[in-house]
C-alpha cells in the first residue's frame, strides 16, 4: 500500500496541526510504503516572502523528523524538487472542468469573503490531484476539509482513464473483467474520523489564521503565558466544569499521560481543583510530550544542510516512484514516443 500526503509550510506548526495531522503520518509510516512531502508550491498561495517560505519549509520538514518520522522508513521530500509534476498539473488542467474548480471550497470560501482569487488558489485542487497520481498513491490522509479534493482527483484520473487507455471501463477501473487497467489509480480518502478539532486559546478551532494557536515550537516562556492565559468559564473551585466546547479539557485529553488521565476527568466532572491548577498542569504535560521532539527541532535546525540532504534525497525516491507512471502518461498523451 502506498500512503502520500503533503502539509503546506504556510505558518508555524501548533499543536493543533500535531495532534490532527502529523501524529497520524508518522503512525501511518509502519502500515505501508508512505511518501510525506512539504507542499511548498501549495504554500505560496499565501507565504509571499521568498526567504520565510524556504525557512518554513525546512522548520515542516524538521518538525516532521523531530516528532517521529523516520527518513529511512518514510520518503520525506519537497513538492518542489518533484519537476514533472508540473507537467502532470498542466495535462490534467486540460481534461478539468471549470464549473468543478468554481466549486472548490478553496476558491469558493475566498470568494464569498469577497477576495479575490489568484489562478494558483482556483487551481489548487488540480495541483493538488497531480500530487496525488503522479505516485499511484493508494490511500491519502487528509483532514475532513480535504475530501472535496481526493474526489475530484478520482473524477480527473477517471476522466484521464477514459481518454487514453483504449478499452477502459470506469466502472472496473482495475481492470477485474479484462478491460486493461488505468494508467493513474484512483486513490482513496483516508479520512481521520477520531480526531477531534483541538480549540485554541480564545475557544475557536485552533488555527494560524485565528492567532490562537499553541505553538509545538515556540519560545518556552511564550507558550506557558499563552496556556495560563486559556479561555475558560467562570466556574467556581469546588463546581464541576463543563467539558462541551472547553479548550483547556480538550488539550488535557490529548497531553495528559494516560495513566494520569482519568484521574484528571474525574476531578474535572466532580470539581475541586481551579482552571489556573489544570493549566498548570497543561504546562507540565506539555513538557512531558515534546521537551525530546524539541531539542531535536533545534538540533535540526541547527543543521540546515543536513535537511537539505535528506530532503534531496527524499525527492530521488519519489521521483523514482513516478518515472514509470510519468512515462505512461507523456506516451499516452503523445508528448513522448510510445513503447
Ligand atoms: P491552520 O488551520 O492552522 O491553517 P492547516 O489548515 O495548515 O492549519 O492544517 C494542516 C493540518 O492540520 C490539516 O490536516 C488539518 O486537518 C490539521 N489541523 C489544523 N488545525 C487543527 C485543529 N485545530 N485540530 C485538529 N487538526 C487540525
Ligand atoms: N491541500 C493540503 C492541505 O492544505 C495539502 C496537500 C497538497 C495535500 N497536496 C496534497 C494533501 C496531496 C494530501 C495529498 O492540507
Amino acid at each position: 500500500m502506498r500512503i502520500l500526503s503533503g502539509v503546506q509550510p504556510s505558518g508555524k506548526l501548533h499543536l493543533g496541526n500535531y495532534f490532527g495531522a502529523i501524529r497520524q503520518f508518522v503512525e501511518l509510516q509502519h502500515k505501508g510504503e508512505a511518501l510525506y512531502f512539504i507542499a511548498n508550491l501549495h504554500a505560496l498561495n499565501s507565504v509571499r516572502d521568498g526567504r520565510l517560505a524556504y525557512e518554513l519549509t525546512l522548520e515542516t520538514a524538521a518538525a516532521f523528523l523531530a516528532l517521529g518520522l523516520d527518513a529511512n522508513k518514510a520518503i520525506l521530500f519537497r513538492q518542489s524538487d518533484i519537476l514533472e509534476l508540473g507537467e502532470l498539473y498542466w495535462i490534467l488542467g486540460t481534461l478539468v472542468p471549470m464549473s468543478h474548480l468554481e466549486r472548490a471550497h478553496s476558491y469558493k470560501d475566498k470568494k464569498a469573503r469577497g477576495l479575490s482569487a489568484d489562478l494558483g488558489l482556483f487551481a489548487y485542487p488540480v495541483l493538488m490531484a497531480a500530487d496525488i497520481l503522479i505516485y499511484n498513491s493508494d490511500w491519502v490522509p487528509v483532514g475532513k476539509d480535504q475530501i472535496q479534493h481526493l474526489e475530484f482527483c478520482r473524477d480527473w484520473a477517471t476522466k484521464f482513464n477514459v481518454t487514453y487507455v483504449p478499452g477502459y471501463d470506469a466502472a472496473n477501473p482495475n481492470g477485474e473483467n479484462g478491460s486493461p487497467p488505468g494508467i493513474f489509480k484512483l486513490p482513496e480518502a483516508f479520512v481521520r474520523e477520531e480526531t477531534s478539532v483541538l480549540l485554541g486559546t480564545d475557544g475557536q478551532k485552533m488555527s494560524k489564521s485565528y492567532g490562537n494557536t499553541l505553538e509545538l515550537f515556540g519560545e518556552e516562556k511564550e507558550i506557558k503565558k499563552k496556556m495560563m492565559s486559556i479561555k475558560t468559564d467562570s466556574s467556581p473551585i469546588e463546581a464541576p466544569k463543563p467539558t462541551q466546547n472547553s479548550a483547556l479539557f480538550e488539550l488535557l485529553k490529548a497531553m495528559a499521560p494516560p495513566s494520569e488521565w482519568p484521574e484528571i476527568e474525574a476531578s474535572w466532572r466532580a470539581g475541586g481543583l481551579g482552571y489556573g491548577a489544570y493549566k498548570k498542569k497543561l504546562v507540565d504535560y506539555f513538557h512531558l510530550c515534546f521537551d525530546e521532539p524539541r531539542k531535536r527541532f533545534g538540533e535540526l535546525m541547527g543543521d540546515k544542510a543536513e535537511l537539505e540532504r535528506i530532503l534531496v534525497e527524499g525527492a530521488q525516491k519519489a521521483r523514482a516512484c513516478a518515472a514509470p507512471i510519468i512515462q505512461k502518461m507523456r506516451a499516452a498523451v503523445g508528448i513522448s514516443r510510445g513503447g
